[in-house]
């Protein structure tokens, strides 16, 4: 399906929504009665759409398998259409699920408007998974200026304005769920990922008091922290080139595993989901009295690859 068809599909589904608009006590009735039925993975959320950006690739292909595994019918985002499409494809047949795709850039003011325009009309929007994300290497001065603003355009605007563009709507169904994928990084402020930290930093703040704020509508949010995780990520942009064995191979941990965590730890009261027992204990013993030494040493990890 194209962006202008899954548009008009949107659309359509808000004007019927719109005449169910009036039985939202209907609608949280039906998603309390549903919740944990989505194919029986553990996930609390009523079969509906979710809406996954950076899905052409890692962390973000992978939340696209799983869900569609369990059930829910997909809108899949990112630049690289065709990868979005063939994805599409192979999910409905696999699944019978609906898969939509929706190309845009994210750092692209116009593209995430429009984009959020569409999730506030979507009446059966359940999950809302803000992924896109890169990175870059180099310290602050290093880096070219437009990259560091791009980064905080896709991590940190487009995920803001998607989350107030769905977070609505979600209400008024009586419940759903945003998942703003953040990183271990977001509690090691080291060299050569200043802007990286500390976009990652913005989305756990921003996740908690949005969660605190959305307790008793039924909207659950989460902040899910991956350490290192096997992707396109350190292939792409800046990272082309770059040696995954200056990591230790204990430090890596697959998508698949991550993103399961993600799904299983959702409902269940926590914010801030740190994937692995290893990356749990870090987070940990960095918030211990051990804390300087261990982020030293995290720092000491990041800075070898510093350019
Ligand atoms: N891999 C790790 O070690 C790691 C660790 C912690 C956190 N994370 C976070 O996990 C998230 C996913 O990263 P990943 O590891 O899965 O990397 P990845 O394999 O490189 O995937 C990144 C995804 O983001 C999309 N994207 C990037 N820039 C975009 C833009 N301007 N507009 C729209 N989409 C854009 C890419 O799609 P297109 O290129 O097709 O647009 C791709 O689908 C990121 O937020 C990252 O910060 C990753």
């Amino acid at each position: 399906m194209t962006k202008r068809k899954t548009k008009a599909g949107w659309v359509r589904g808000a004007l019927v929504g719109g005449l169910a608009a009036a039985g939202a006590a209907v609608a949280a009735q039906r998603w309390a009665a549903s919740r944990g039925s989505a194919a029986g993975r553990g996930i609390s959320l009523p079969r509906g759409r979710a809406v996954i950006t950076g899905a052409s690739a890692g962390i973000g292909e992978e939340f696209a398998r799983q869900l569609a595994a369990a059930g829910f019918d997909l809108t899949l985002v990112a630049r690289r259409a065709e990868r979005l499409q063939a994805l599409a494809d192979e999910l409905s047949a696999a699944h019978g699920i609906r898969a939509d795709v929706w190309p845009a850039d994210l750092a692209d003011e116009a593209d995430v408007a429009a984009l959020g325009q569409a999730l506030a009309a979507a009446d059966d929007l359940v999950l809302l998974v803000n992924n896109a994300g890169f990175g870059t290497r180099g310290e602050f001065i290093e880096v070219e200026l437009e990259r560091t603003l791009d980064m905080i355009r896709v991590h940190v605007l487009a995920t803001v304005t998607l989350c107030r563009a769905a977070a609505p709507g979600m209400i008024a169904r009586g419940g759903g769920a945003i998942i703003n994928v953040s990183s271990i990084a977001a509690f090691f402020p080291s060299a050569g990922g200043a802007n990286y930290g500390a976009t990652k930093a913005y989305l756990n703040a921003f996740s908690e008091a949005l969660a605190a704020e959305l307790q008793a509508t039924g909207v659950v949010v989460q902040a899910l922290c991956p350490g290192f995780t096997t992707t396109e990520f350190h292939d792409v942009g800046d990272y082309q080139n770059f040696d995954r064995g200056q990591i230790p191979a204990p430090l890596w941990m697959p998508a698949r595993e991550v993103v399961a965590e993600s799904l299983a730890a959702l409902g269940g009261g926590r914010v801030i989901v740190v994937p692995g027992a290893k990356y749990r204990a870090i987070v940990a013993a960095a918030n211990s009295p051990l804390g300087n030494p261990i982020r030293q040493a995290a720092r000491a990890v990041r800075g070898r690859w510093r350019k």
